[in-house]
């Protein structure tokens, strides 16, 4: 058998002219990949993929979508409505996945894409589509078929509640990317988050917005996010996370009140709800803040989930504000991680942080006393305030 030199050997990279899509991927679709798209039923999957499909048929040649879930006639509708008519995108709706292989194999796709897995199945197995046998052994056939031809195949997969239906979970370790489209579907926004990536980063984002013809980048989701932004509100402040390599601003909102009755509530959206417990706690103990009887929401606007515990910062003060009913400066940024005694914790990235902040106008920032003068860039026009603890914050920024 022979040898490849590691050294030797080259993947090939298809850009894909969607630039958010692109940078989740890690620069382009990987030859003979299984990309799986999933998310909740209605978010956008088939519409962003059906795009993706449209774009990439101009430039690699023929692209073939199998919809399992709609006529060709539904698909065309959906077309039009995205304003698609490309030449180069073949549709098929066929639920067999010996079907969708056969007519791959005569067509030669130079993508293939299978919508959903869920609703594909193989006639050898007697349990019903969309159970973890059927969506595991099409995904397995799947990859079979792309491999050695070197072709690309984008799997969409719906996040099921119910057990009886396999959701993407069950293929994350067969597949080579895992994309997750989230979001609201109540509101515009929308993320694309790699969760596996076997040739990139798993930190990247796409923003896109649905709006009447389909997703639209949103090349600026920094703008986006606080567009809405009402100014100085008791209870609103604005964090700067970074995802992948890139700064985003977004505003969080906290609102507290009053329990009624029984235990006071915490619920977090766009946020872990146990790191808002942990803030809450902090807040009690080392500020000193009479939360124990509050219910309080808190709240990351524009559909964004941040991890990163640089929000800390942004979230506890937002508490506050809305605990003492006075606003935090509307021009004001907050960065940190709070420690358990209250301390404020230094952050990486300081310093792009900063420069985003400055550039949406910003003029003021909270961030850890901790991090190095160094670190931190020339940003004109910008006060920079250190402190280094939740109170001092808190002091500087709500007076
Ligand atoms: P869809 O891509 O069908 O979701 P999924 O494949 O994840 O189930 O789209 C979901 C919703 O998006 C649909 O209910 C209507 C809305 N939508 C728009 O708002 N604009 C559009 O251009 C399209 C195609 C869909
Ligand atoms: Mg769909």
């Amino acid at each position: 058998m022979p040898l490849n030199a590691l050294g030797a050997l080259q993947t090939d990279r298809i850009p894909v002219p969607i630039a958010e899509l692109d940078r989740v991927l890690g620069g382009g679709l990987v030859a003979g990949s299984l990309v799986l798209v999933g998310g909740d039923p209605g978010i956008g999957k088939s519409t962003l993929v059906l795009q993706a499909a449209s774009a990439l048929a101009g430039s690699i040649g023929q692209v073939l979508y199998v919809s399992a879930e709609e006529s060709a006639q539904q698909i065309k509708l959906r077309a039009d409505r995205l304003g698609i008519a490309s030449d180069d995108l073949y549709v098929l709706s066929e639920t067999n996945l010996t079907e969708v292989l056969e007519a791959a194999e005569q067509h030669q796709p130079a993508m293939l894409v299978v919508d959903s897995i869920q609703t594909v199945y193989i006639d050898d197995i007697t349990s019903a589509a969309g159970s973890v046998s059927q969506v595991r052994e099409c995904t397995s056939r799947l990859m079979q078929w792309a491999k050695p031809r070197n072709i690309p195949v984008m799997i969409i997969g719906h996040v099921t509640k119910e057990g009886t239906i396999a959701g993407p979970r069950v293929l994350e370790h067969m597949v080579d990317a895992v994309l997750y489209l989230e979001g609201d579907r109540h509101h515009q926004y929308r993320i694309l988050r790699a969760v596996k990536n076997r040739f990139g980063s798993t930190d990247e984002v796409g923003v896109f917005e649905m709006a009447d013809s389909g997703l639209r980048e949103v090349r600026n989701p920094s703008e986006a996010f606080l567009e809405e932004r009402a100014g100085a509100a008791a209870g609103s402040t604005v964090a700067v996370t970074i995802e992948g390599t890139r700064p985003i601003l977004v505003e969080v909102q906290a609102l507290t009140t009053p329990t009624n009755f029984g235990l006071p509530r915490r619920s977090a959206n766009g946020f872990d709800t146990s790191r808002l417990q942990l803030l809450v706690a902090v807040l009690q103990k080392r500020v000193g803040l009479g939360l124990g009887s509050q219910d309080i929401y808190a709240n990351v606007v524009g559909g964004l989930r941040i991890a990163e515990p640089a929000a800390d910062l942004a979230v506890s003060l937002a508490i506050a504000s809305s605990f003492k009913e006075r606003p935090v400066d509307a021009g004001t940024v907050a960065v940190g991680e709070i420690g358990l005694s209250g301390e404020l914790r230094s952050v990486g990235q300081i310093d792009r942080r900063l420069v985003e902040s400055a550039r949406l106008g910003f003029r003021r920032a909270i961030i850890p006393g901790s991090v190095a003068r160094r670190a931190l860039p020339n940003v004109d026009g910008m006060q920079i305030l250190r402190a280094d603890s939740v109170s001092e914050a808190i002091e500087a920024a709500i007076d």
